[in-house]
């Protein structure tokens, strides 16, 4: 086929490094229309240029990160507002440093809290959308559907987008996803094609799972896989909640960003050819709540990826006339907990508090503790190296007791 290529004002055939970009691209390339948008179509192009891709596709939506201040500093807030403009499809933040509303109670300085909100204004003004989470799916269901092309950020987001939806999205930096959010297009590559879908790995789990040892099989398999695709065989129907466990601690341990599970998951596009295979026993799972004990932990976090209602519910059940003796944070999207008031009310009754916008990763609050205990197999992973704490691993139960338990 023979294409024109504006950009270089030539034309190609077949396989080329540079993409090919339609008429009103190469406009906004050549700074024909502002200089945001020229500074975000020569992300893309830079991005496609790299991974060999041939053109840009329109995507359904965007989840940004580098929200965390945290994480960007200084640099990061002037880059996002100097931008002008407005984004062009729907476009969601990742979990900022603090609670946007009670950031105090998480002892936040100032500060921090005053970069934090304006970095939050850069993003409004630029028309995203301020909800800050992991998991977008959990609370709109029309942001992501099977088939869709995203441009999300977050890895256990475009875990679960790749793999229990069905759509189709890269690992996007924050960058490249704001560059996506303003031009509504991403480069053509990796996970948005069929050839990068193939399972490569065969997990054959021989154990009965549930809740957290999800979060344990994924700390195991990620850190074998590193950036395979497995294809699990479970005995047990994981529920949505499970899977995001799964996807979110492969995504951490190792780099997964897409799996499946035999009868679960959206199938493969096409047969696998020879696939490693990876054998799990329950005393796999075992041994990773046996290497990271959590008891002596001073501070319980739950809600990585964020809480969903239902296990929102379960804390509340779990903590049902308990008094919390230690600090105990249950991480979930503002939405989820404006949708349920009252499981928010038991929770909190405990004294434990139900924080939004934010997580135990994310936020620096968490580096004024010494060790935390974590139900997850992502925040596992995660702690040590970018909080500079401890991380210890239980069941959901078994942090409730830790955060209840008169030492
Ligand atoms: Fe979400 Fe923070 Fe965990 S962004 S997946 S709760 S590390």
């Amino acid at each position: 086929m023979r294409l024109f290529c504006y950009r270089q004002n030539l034309y190609h055939h077949g396989k080329s490094a540079s993409m090919y970009l339609s008429r009103e691209e190469e406009l906004i390339y050549q700074g024909h229309r502002g200089e945001s948008l020229r500074r975000a179509m020569e992300i893309l192009v830079a991005l496609g240029d790299i991974f060999d891709a041939h053109r840009l596709i329109p995507v359904k939506s965007v989840q940004i990160a580098g929200v965390s201040f945290k994480n960007i500093g200084e640099a990061g807030l002037e880059w996002i507002s100097d931008l002008k403009g407005k984004v062009i499809v729907p476009s969601i933040l990742n979990p900022a440093g603090m609670d946007l509303s009670r950031w105090k109670d998480m002892g936040i300085d100032k500060d921090f809290a005053h970069k934090q909100e304006a970095t939050i204004d850069a993003y409004r003004r630029l028309g995203i959308i301020i909800d800050c989470t992991c998991t977008p799916y959990q609370i709109n269901q029309k942001i992501a559907r099977s088939g869709d092309h995203l441009a999300w950020s977050e890895s256990s987001a475009v875990s679960y987008a790749n793999s229990v939806i069905g759509a189709r999205t890269n690992r996007e930096g924050g960058p490249s996803a704001l560059a996506a959010s303003l031009i509504g297009k991403t480069p053509f590559y990796g996970y948005h094609l069929d050839q990068n879908r193939i399972p490569t790995h065969k997990i054959d789990v021989e154990a009965d799972l549930k809740g957290s040892d999800f979060g344990a099989l994924g700390f195991l398999v990620g850190g074998m896989v590193k950036d395979g695709i497995p294809i699990f065989k479970l005995p047990g129907r994981p529920t949505p909640d499970e899977l995001k466990s799964l996807g979110a601690a492969m995504a951490a341990s190792g780099s997964v960003a897409l799996y499946y599970v035999e009868e679960v998951t959206p199938t493969p596009p096409e047969e696998p050819g020879k696939l490693e295979k990876i054998s799990v026993e329950r005393k796999k799972i075992d041994e990773v709540y046996e290497r990271h004990p959590g008891m002596d932990a001073d501070i319980v976090a739950l809600g990585c990826p964020h809480c969903s209602k239902a296990e929102l519910d379960r804390i509340a059940e779990l903590l049902e006339g308990k008094k919390v003796k230690k600090e105990l944070w249950v991480c979930t999207a503002r939405k989820i907990a404006e949708g349920c008031p009252d499981l928010v009310t038991r929770i909190e009754k405990s004294g434990a508090k139900v924080i939004c916008d934010t997580c135990m990763v994310v936020s620096p609050a968490s580096e004024r503790y010494r060790k935390m205990m974590v139900n997850s197999g992502k925040a596992l992973a995660y702690i040590p190296g970018l909080c500079g704490i401890e991380a210890g691993f239980g069941s959901t139960e078994e942090c409730i007791e830790t955060a209840t338990r008169r030492d």
